[in-house]
């Protein structure tokens, strides 16, 4: 049976010792963002410097230290990820007034500067445009030129390499690539560069964590996960927070492992985890029906697929789709307080998925999928 293993440890991500370098196949992520306002604290009890610049509403040093932080995350990436490895980093940058004076501090170009800087390549990039209708969004002198500012809207899904491209030499490692593939017409949306779908809720109900969690959609690690890794890769997320990319990684068939600096954070994540199962299985359902879908508008409009696809048994658009595979998760268990196992039941034409049998409970993420899906 296929097994994935999903590894959560409570840690500061700028000395990952216990990771081997050379250990790790992708890295999705979204740190705290340096001048965020609700991220001051963390920042501040990493160093005086920061709690004294932010203290003298200095912004543009707090700014450079607060990245200094990071910097030493980036870093650790680039050690423990394998050559041909991908990092992909969710940021926003930040809008705040210090001194009565407004600006932007670009945390996505300066997070580039130390990448590329530590030895990283920079690939084309996405722009993930949140939907927003909030009637307060626009900011500065209303109707009156010329001191208003336009509204920040997008976050950046920044996308690296570490050295050359990765190479599938072995038999074994082109199979796992074919059957890690994913269909031609998810390929026309997420490859592009510009995604559109909503934010994760921020409630946290929690006495001892932050009022907001600044989770992602569940949608947003899962799309990286299928792009830039393989089945029974293994996916690390340096700032794991409420475990989202924990989820993308066990619904996607990767082993996972997640680091987190706040320890109150453990039973959420192991909770969340306990109840997925439903959830997950509805997006892993999800591909297959819009699958479905795609066929039936191709042959209604008269252009008949003609590749035929050997796990399930459906006509896909291209030769690569012809051993794509999908398993549906059978089980999880969360085997201790940092270790999640998840077990596979493989998809086939004379095995399709169950369909959901309750009402579903969902954690609020993985509900606030692509609108796209
Ligand atoms: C933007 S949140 C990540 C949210 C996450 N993507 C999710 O979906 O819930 C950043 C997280 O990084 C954690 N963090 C900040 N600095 C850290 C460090 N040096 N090592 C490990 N975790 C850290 C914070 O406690 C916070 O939970």
């Amino acid at each position: 049976m296929t097994t994935t293993g999903h590894q959560i440890v409570f840690a500061n991500s700028q000395n990952l010792s216990m990771l081997a370098d050379d250990s790790i196949d992708l890295v999705v992520t979204s740190p705290p963002y340096p001048m965020i306002q609700m991220w001051d604290s963390l920042f501040a009890s990493f160093s005086k410097a920061i709690a004294g610049a932010l203290k003298n509403q200095n912004g543009d040093k707090a700014f450079s230290l607060m990245h200094q932080e990071l910097d030493a995350v980036w870093k650790e990436m680039y050690r423990v990820l394998k050559n041909g490895g991908f990092l992909c980093i969710n940021i926003g940058d930040a809008v705040r007034t210090l001194r009565d004076r407004f600006q932007l501090f670009p945390n996505h170009s300066r997070i580039i500067a130390a990448c590329t800087e530590t030895g990283f390549h920079l690939l084309p990039v996405v722009l993930w445009r949140k939907q927003t209708n909030a009637p307060n969004k626009f900011m500065g002198s209303g109707m009156l030129p010329a001191g208003a500012y336009v509204t920040l809207e997008h976050e950046y899904i920044l996308i690296f390499r570490k050295g050359d491209k990765r190479l599938f030499t072995h038999p074994s490692e082109k199979l796992a690539r074919q059957e890690s593939a994913f269909f031609w017409e998810e390929r026309n949306i997420w490859f592009s560069d510009v995604w559109d779908f909503k934010g994760a809720s921020q409630t946290l109900n929690h006495k001892k964590l932050r009022e907001r969690s600044a989770a992602f959609p569940f949608e947003l690690p899962f799309r990286l996960i299928q792009m830039y890794s393989l089945k029974q890769d293994t996916v690390l997320d340096p700032f794991l927070g409420t475990g989202i990319t924990t989820l993308a990684a066990m619904a996607s068939c990767r082993n996972s492992v997640g680091i987190e600096l706040d320890g109150n954070f453990q039973q959420i994540i192991l909770d969340q985890a306990r109840a997925a199962q439903p959830g997950l299985n509805q997006r892993i359902s999800e591909r297959l029906a819009s699958h479905a879908q795609f066929i039936e508008t191709r042959n209604s409009s008269g252009k008949n697929l003609k590749h035929m696809n050997a796990p399930h048994g459906f006509p896909v658009m291209t030769r690569q789709e012809r051993e794509l595979r999908i398993e549906s998760i059978a089980d999880i268990l969360v085997e201790s307080d940092k270790e999640i196992k998840v077990m596979y039941r493989q998809l086939s034409a004379d095995n399709p998925p169950a369909a959901p049998t309750a009402p579903l409970n969902l954690p609020e993420n993985i509900r606030q999928r692509s609108l796209a899906f």
